[in-house]
């Protein structure tokens, strides 16, 4: 049985705030905010879900969790607590490198994506923690996390990191908005209409429970692990298929994907498009107008839709990506819907205007750029052809680092993606902008090479790398923290660990352990292990 589209509001999430007003001056504030088991109704018809929530108590957690405000400057300390049950709630897998606690419990460890913090309090995966912190993994370091909110003004959000449990404790529902303001900065766009709207997919069983698949793809290898989750469902702000009642105005809309593996290509039906404003975390220069755009997971849109002079009663935004993305099964009429906007009121004009400029960051000049380094993405089959295991640089997450980075320094990243899907690639710390996107010729022979010798300057990838040319979509070519690699291609990617509205340096030591990551963000990808330590050094 399907559930009915379109019945359930979209709701708000409940706002926390992450700073105090002392004589109308924001001061910073300490939060705790927990993890809690509790029921969550997803749909009028479908029994209410467990699920692991995010929340300041468990009567208020909600899933997504509560959306966090904080002001540019003023820090935020959050202590994160687990009051999880000692047994997941979904099937994991032991057999891929997993934080694994010894007398029961759910290791979990919160990182806020896209945010410019200390080692300590970034969410290594290997920093997780149980209930009461009975147990601790062997990276963790403290319980308060401090949050200096330093960086550009833009959103993000907050997710877990357990090594080898994000795939699971994200579809368990451990995700939320986190969103940095700066009235001086953002001044003329500010809009009072402004409304996260977090994207994910999932499949349930009919006593409402979240359905996970329990066999792997290759069980006798790995008994439950399986290279994408997709869900038969959509769900935002933790609705399944909602409606919004929107007035005759502009809206924005902080779209986040927060789906495990399912990338969308949103429009809507009836021609309405979006202006783009920010992409991830950062502002784009001026705005842009797309009647149809990507998302892979873990990407954030910042757009504005303009509601006021369209001649229809409703508009459903809906998604035409294939999964896995871009060669998969095409949609079909359950996924390709999202959710249904109802316009209220008669036309009429609305008189705020998007600026023609935004904020415009220094791009980096090409002297401080200190070193190019290739970045290749890799998957392994079993003897049946079924993926094993995804790798980059051909190895695991536990061997040493090898991209070791000088604080406040600029990098090329030529990623290279020798699998049959798009792998969205994030780099924690790192603010990314695309260059160009080069088609590799002649692939299956550099692969065959790569496979066995793991570099591509032996394998002599610029005899390979000279295919077409391919732009990154407008709206995606400023700074961004996560990056989609397509398949077949050499990306060119500059990568800048600093600060990118400012000369300022991070108000922290970066090269404290236990340092930092970066990983392909289709969450059952980064468990099994496309995850690589990142290091910085002075
Ligand atoms: Cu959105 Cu390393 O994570
Ligand atoms: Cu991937």
């Amino acid at each position: 049985t399907k559930l009915e589209m379109f019945v359930d509001e979209l709701p708000d999430m409940p706002k926390i705030y992450g700073f105090e007003m002392k004589n109308g001056v924001p001061i910073s504030k300490s939060l705790e905010i927990g993890m809690f088991m509790k029921k969550w109704k997803f749909h009028r018809d479908l029994p209410s879900t467990p699920v692991f929530a995010y929340g300041t108590s468990l009567d208020t957690a909600t899933i997504p969790g509560p959306t966090i405000e904080t002001i540019h400057g003023v820090q935020t300390s959050i202590t994160w607590q687990n009051h999880l049950p000692p047994r997941h709630i979904l099937p994991w897998d032991p057999t891929i490198p997993t934080a694994v606690s010894k007398h029961n419990g759910v290791p979990t460890v919160v990182h806020v994506h896209g945010g410019i913090h200390e080692p300590q309090s970034d969410g290594n995966a290997n920093a997780w923690f149980t209930n009461q912190f009975t147990e601790i993994g062997p990276t963790w370091s403290q319980k308060t996390y401090s949050y200096n909110n330093k960086q550009h003004p833009g959103t993000l959000w907050y997710h877990d990191h357990a090594m080898g449990l994000t795939r699971v404790n994200l579809l368990a529902g451990l995700i939320g908005a986190y969103i940095i303001r700066d009235p001086s900065q953002e001044g003329p766009l500010q809009l009072p209409l402004d409304q996260p709207l977090i994207v994910f997919d999932r499949s349930f069983y009919t006593d409402g429970s979240i359905y996970m698949n329990r066999t792997g793809n290759n069980p006798t290898i790995h008994p439950t692990w399986r290279p994408e989750y997709f869900g038969d469902v959509i769900i935002v702000n933790g609705k399944v298929w909602p409606r919004m009642t929107v007035h005759r105005r502009k809206y924005r809309f902080r779209i986040i994907n927060a789906s495990n593996a399912r990338y969308y290509r949103f429009y809507f039906t009836n021609g309405l498009s979006f202006v783009h404003v920010g992409s991830d975390s950062a502002y784009l220069p001026r705005p842009v107008e797309v009647d149809k755009f990507v998302m892979a997971p873990s990407e954030i849109a910042d757009v504005i839709v303009d509601f006021s002079t369209v001649g229809y009663d409703s508009v459903l935004l809906a998604n035409d990506a294939p999964y896995p993305f871009p060669s998969g099964t095409p949609v079909d009429e359950f996924n390709s819907k999202i959710m249904k906007f109802v316009i209220k009121g008669g036309r009429k004009t609305d008189m705020w205007k998007v600026p023609s400029s935004l904020i415009r960051y220094p791009t980096p000049e090409s002297s401080t750029i200190s070193t190019t380094r290739y970045i290749s993405m890799y998957e392994y089959t079993s003897g049946t052809g079924e993926p094993t295991h995804l790798y980059i640089n051909g190895k695991s997450y536990d061997e040493p680092a090898t991209e070791i980075v000088k604080v406040g320094s600029t990098e090329i990243w030529d990623v290279i993606n020798l699998t049959a899907d798009n792998h969205p690639l994030h780099v924690h710390l790192g603010l990314l902008g695309v260059l160009d996107q080069r088609e590799l010729v002649n692939v299956e022979e550099f692969k065959a090479c790569m496979m066995k010798m793991n570099d591509a300057m032996k394998c002599h990838v610029e005899n390979y790398a000279r295919g077409d040319i391919v732009q990154a979509a407008e709206h995606e070519r400023g700074w961004k923290n996560v990056v989609k690699m397509s398949p077949g291609f050499l990306t060119r990617v500059v990568v800048r660990f600093a600060f990118i509205h400012s000369d300022e340096s991070y108000p922290f030591d970066a090269t404290a352990e236990p340092g930092y990551a970066y990983h392909c963000h289709i969450l059952d990808h980064e468990d099994n292990v496309m995850i690589r330590p990142l290091k910085l050094v002075s």
